[in-house]
């Protein structure tokens, strides 16, 4: 779609119009979705409208409301998501990490790049496999809410952007891993990260996620051919179509070393399974619009031949500092979507912030899986602690949820505690 780059360097903001005419509560009255920086969003503003007025929009109706929605926003003063609703349509301003290259980042010419994409529904099962058609409602907010170490979530992108354009070039394979413990978002990374290729890409495309341990067999010689049956599909898929994501969930199940026996099978068939995954990586790899993703928490069992395909690999950890507080506040956010937990004001979440990363700071070591499920928690907390009104009951406050996240972190560090005290007594 058309892109406006304003003047090169200085920051770049993705700006993506998602135009959604089924959707229930909206019905013709598409809505638009921009992600900036908010010391640039004036200049966004002006970038945005200008684009609005020259997009070829199916819908003359949107545009205006568009229009007049972003004449009304002022800046907002939090870095956290943000909807303003104008008359029926809604606008989401969605705030992220800026890529800033240049030291005098607020002073810096903005780029600004747009995307318009419809959202897609489809999606069908394979054996081993399940294709689902992109950008999908599932993944809106998996990028955003993804909250990685410094450089990972570019270097994800850059490695998008260079497999595009190594296209039938010997050197490229095609294959991305990422590896890290259990928990540290490998598996919604890549899908976030595909569902960002389909938007930036032409807005379009499919995620074919294997599960890899669905293709194994008990009967001889046929997990073999399932998994080559499933890359001869997915070769055939992108003969058709314009972006196809692979995900091998878990290669482990399947890649392992050729000299370790899978899931009790015969070392032979073992083997072959191997070959079969290694034949299929370099079946896929002339395919430049085929971007394979492997994810395991074994890395360092899988076969050599397999890790050496990989064209980079990349480890994700346990979230530190912020990004701590920043996956605790988005697993919140998604309470607030839900309507169970109303919407907080800027100087709310400011302070839920500094009172989170006071809990958080001594509990080290703890998986994004962890940190998401403590929203959880704290429901469990507010709901035991009852006294609560009717209102209250429906949606709670979004304070009285910051408060249970921090009770459930407590709760969680007495119990440690109490478990190593046990463990020293038993030891003793
Ligand atoms: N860094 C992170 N930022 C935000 N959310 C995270 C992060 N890491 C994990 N999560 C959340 O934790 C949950 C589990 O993540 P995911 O399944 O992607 O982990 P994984 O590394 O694939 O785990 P496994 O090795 O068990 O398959 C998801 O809801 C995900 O959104
Ligand atoms: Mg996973």
């Amino acid at each position: 779609m058309d892109a406006i780059d304003d003047e090169a360097g200085g920051i770049t903001a993705h700006v993506q119009l998602r135009l959604l005419p089924s959707h229930p509560k909206l019905r013709n009255e598409p809505s638009l979705k921009v992600d900036v920086h908010s010391a640039q969003f004036a200049a966004l503003r002006a970038t945005v409208e200008r684009f609005v007025r020259s997009a070829p929009l199916q819908s003359r109706a949107f545009a205006d409301s568009a229009l007049s929605i972003l004449r009304q926003i002022e800046l907002p003063a939090t870095m956290h998501p943000c909807v303003f609703r104008v008359e029926g349509a809604h606008l989401v301003v969605d705030h992220h990490t800026h890529r800033a290259s240049s030291p005098n980042a607020a002073a810096a010419p903005l780029r600004v790049r747009l995307h318009a994409y419809h959202l897609r529904s489809g999606m069908e099962r394979m054996h081993g496999a399940t294709v689902t058609q992109l950008p999908t409602a599932q993944l809106e907010a998996a990028w955003h809410c993804l909250h990685l170490r410094d450089g990972v979530k570019s270097r994800l992108l850059s490695y998008m952007l260079v497999r595009r354009k190594l296209n039938n070039s010997a050197a490229c394979s095609g294959l991305l891993l990422l590896h890290g413990p259990p928990g540290s978002g490998k598996t919604t990374a890549a899908r976030a990260l595909a569902q960002q290729g389909a938007i930036r890409n032409g807005g379009r495309g499919v995620l074919v996620h294997v599960h890899p341990e669905l293709l194994l067999s008990k009967f001889f010689a046929e997990s073999a051919q399932n998994v080559g049956a499933l890359f001869e599909r997915i070769a055939s898929m992108a003969t058709r179509r314009r972006n196809v994501f692979v995900l091998l969930d878990e290669v482990e199940s399947v890649g392992l070393a050729r000299c370790s026996s899978m899931n009790g099978a015969e070392p032979g068939d073992a083997i072959r399974v191997v070959n079969a995954l290694l034949q299929g990586v370099d079946k896929l790899a002339p395919f430049g619009n085929v971007m394979m993703m492997a994810t395991s928490n074994l890395a360092f069992g899988l076969e050599q031949a397999l890790l050496d395909r990989a064209d980079v690999s990349i480890l994700l950890a346990a979230p530190q500092g912020n990004a701590r507080v920043a996956v605790v506040l988005s697993a919140i956010e998604e309470l607030v979507r839900c309507g169970i937990v109303r919407r907080a004001d800027g100087a709310s979440r400011a302070r839920a912030h500094d009172a989170l990363a006071c809990a958080l700071g001594s509990r080290r070591g703890m998986s994004g899986r962890r940190l998401r499920k403590m929203a959880v928690a704290a429901l469990v907390e507010v709901f035991q602690g009852g006294g609560m009104s009717g209102e209250e009951e429906a949606s709670i406050s979004f304070e009285r949820a910051v408060d249970g996240v921090i009770r459930a972190v407590e709760r969680a560090a007495h119990e440690e505690e109490e478990e190593e005290e046990e463990e020293e007594e038993e030891e003793g």
